[in-house]
C-alpha cells in the first residue's frame, strides 16, 4: 500500500538516516480515539454520545474509558465534548499514561506537558478524594496556555503548570494543601478539605514575559538554562496554579519526591499521525527548519538525555518514570533508554500493566546484547491503528 501522506525531502531523508521505512505510513485512514471522563463513566449515556456525532463508538477492550470511532468525526462541535465530559486523545497517548499507575494519593510530575491530554488524564485517575497533584512543565508559553485552558474546561483541581526547561527544573511535589491553616500533604491521612470551588479562584501569575523565550524561540531552543523560570525570592512562581497548591512553600525534601516522573519528551514528531497530516495540509516549513534541520537533530538527543535525566533525579525512590516519544527513530527511544540505564545501574525496565492485550508494533530491541529492552514497547499506525509512541517505563531502586 502507497504512503498515506506525501512527504517533503527532508523528511524523506530523515527517515533514510535513522532507518525507517515508509510502510509505517502505509495504513488507510486511522480510527480516532475519545476517553470518557473517568468521574462520568457510570452516568454518560454513549448512546447519547453516539447521536451526537453521528457515528458508532467502539469500546477499546485494551484500556478502560477509551472508544474507537471514525477517523473523519470531527468531534469539536459536540456539546458534550464542549462540556467536557470527553477527550480527543489517542488510545496509545493512553497507555503512556496507564502505564504510571496513578493513585489518588500520588504527586506526579510531567516534564513535557503541553498541550495537556496526558496531565489532563493524569488528573482524572487521582481525582479529588485522595492527596495526590500534578505538576506539570514545558517550555512554550503557548502551548502551555493551551494546557491551562484544559485544566479549566475539565475542571481539574489538583494542578499546576510551569513555563520551564524541563532538563533543569528543579521544584520538588507540594507539600501541603491550600492555606496554612490547611492539612499538610506531609502528615499521613487523606485531606480534610471544603469542596468549595478551587478552579474559578485559580492563580494565574502574569509572569515576566521579558524573561521568557518567545513562541518562536521556543520551538527551536530547547535547552535553555533555568533562568527562563520566573522566581520570586527563592520561589519558582508557577504560570497556574489552583488555590489548593498555590501556597506550597517549595520545600526541598526527600519525602517531597515525585511518586510518578511522566517525561514525554519533545522529538521529531515521525510518528504522531495527526501532526503530520496537519503538516501535510498546511505545509512542511517548519518542520524541515525547527524539527529536521541537523542542528536542531544534533541538540534534541542531548534535550531527551537531559529530561530523562532530570525527571529521574527528581522521582522518588520506588517510584515510576515513563519515557515516551512520538518519533519511529531508535536514537529518540531505544537508544536513550539504553544510555539511560547504562548510567543508573539501580533502574529497572519494568513490564507494562496489561501489555499482552495490546497491539503493538515490533520493537526494535535487538541492539542491545548487554542490555534486555525488551519491555520497551512501541505503537504504529500500521500494527496497532494509532498513533505512533515509544513507552517505555522505569521504576527507580529504594
Ligand atoms: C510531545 S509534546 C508533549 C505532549 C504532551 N505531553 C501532551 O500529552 O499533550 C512535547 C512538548 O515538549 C515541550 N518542550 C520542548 N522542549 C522542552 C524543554 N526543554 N522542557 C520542557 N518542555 C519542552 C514542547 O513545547 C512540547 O509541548
Amino acid at each position: 500500500m502507497a504512503p498515506a501522506i506525501e512527504f517533503p525531502e527532508p523528511f524523506l531523508a530523515f527517515l533514510k538516516d535513522n532507518n525507517l521505512s515508509l510502510d509505517e505510513y502505509a495504513f488507510e485512514v486511522l480510527p480516532r480515539y475519545i476517553r470518557v471522563k473517568p468521574q462520568l463513566a457510570a452516568s454518560l449515556d454513549m448512546n447519547v454520545v453516539e447521536a451526537e456525532l453521528g457515528t458508532p463508538l467502539t469500546k477499546v477492550d485494551w484500556l478502560d474509558g477509551f472508544y474507537r470511532l471514525r477517523g473523519d468525526v470531527n468531534i469539536a462541535n459536540s456539546a458534550l465534548f464542549k462540556g467536557g465530559s470527553f477527550y480527543g486523545i489517542c488510545v496509545s497517548s493512553g497507555v503512556a499514561v496507564h502505564a504510571l499507575d496513578v493513585a489518588p494519593d500520588d504527586h506526579v510530575l510531567d516534564l513535557c506537558c503541553a498541550p495537556g491530554m496526558k496531565l489532563c488524564y493524569v488528573a482524572d485517575l487521582q481525582g479529588s478524594d485522595g492527596r495526590g497533584t500534578v505538576t506539570g512543565v514545558d517550555l512554550s508559553p503557548d502551548r502551555i496556555a493551551v494546557c491551562k485552558g484544559l485544566l479549566k474546561k475539565y475542571r481539574l483541581e489538583r494542578a499546576r503548570l510551569f513555563i520551564a526547561d524541563g532538563a533543569n527544573f528543579d521544584v520538588y511535589a507540594p507539600s501541603k494543601l491550600g492555606k496554612s491553616a490547611a492539612p499538610s500533604l506531609l502528615s499521613s491521612g487523606s485531606a480534610n478539605r471544603s469542596h468549595e470551588s478551587v478552579i474559578d479562584d485559580a492563580i494565574d501569575v502574569d509572569v515576566d514575559r521579558v524573561s521568557l523565550p518567545t513562541s518562536s524561540q521556543s520551538s527551536t531552543v530547547h535547552c535553555i538554562p533555568s533562568r527562563t523560570e520566573a522566581t520570586t525570592g527563592s520561589k519558582t512562581k508557577p504560570f497556574h496554579a489552583t488555590r489548593l497548591i498555590r501556597h506550597d512553600p517549595q520545600l526541598k525534601l526527600p519525602s517531597l519526591l515525585y511518586d510518578k516522573v511522566l517525561v514525554d519528551a519533545e522529538c521529531t514528531h515521525d510518528g504522531s499521525i495527526v501532526h503530520l497530516l496537519k503538516k501535510a495540509i498546511l505545509g512542511w516549513s517548519d518542520i524541515e527548519q525547527n524539527l529536521l534541520s541537523p542542528s536542531r537533530l544534533e541538540t534534541l538527543e542531548g534535550l531527551q538525555r537531559g529530561l530523562i535525566s532530570n525527571g529521574y533525579r527528581l522521582l522518588k525512590p520506588g517510584g515510576i518514570l515513563v519515557y515516551s516519544t512520538c518519533s519511529f527513530a531508535k536514537k529518540q527511544n531505544e537508544d536513550i533508554v539504553a544510555w539511560f540505564l547504562e548510567r543508573h545501574p539501580d533502574a529497572q525496565l519494568e513490564p507494562i500493566p496489561g501489555v499482552d492485550k495490546f497491539p503493538l508494533a515490533r520493537s526494535l530491541v535487538n541492539d542491545y546484547p548487554e542490555m534486555d529492552l525488551s519491555y520497551a514497547i512501541r505503537f504504529s499506525p500500521v500494527a496497532s491503528r494509532t498513533s505512533g509512541l515509544f513507552i517505555a517505563r522505569i521504576r527507580k531502586g529504594k
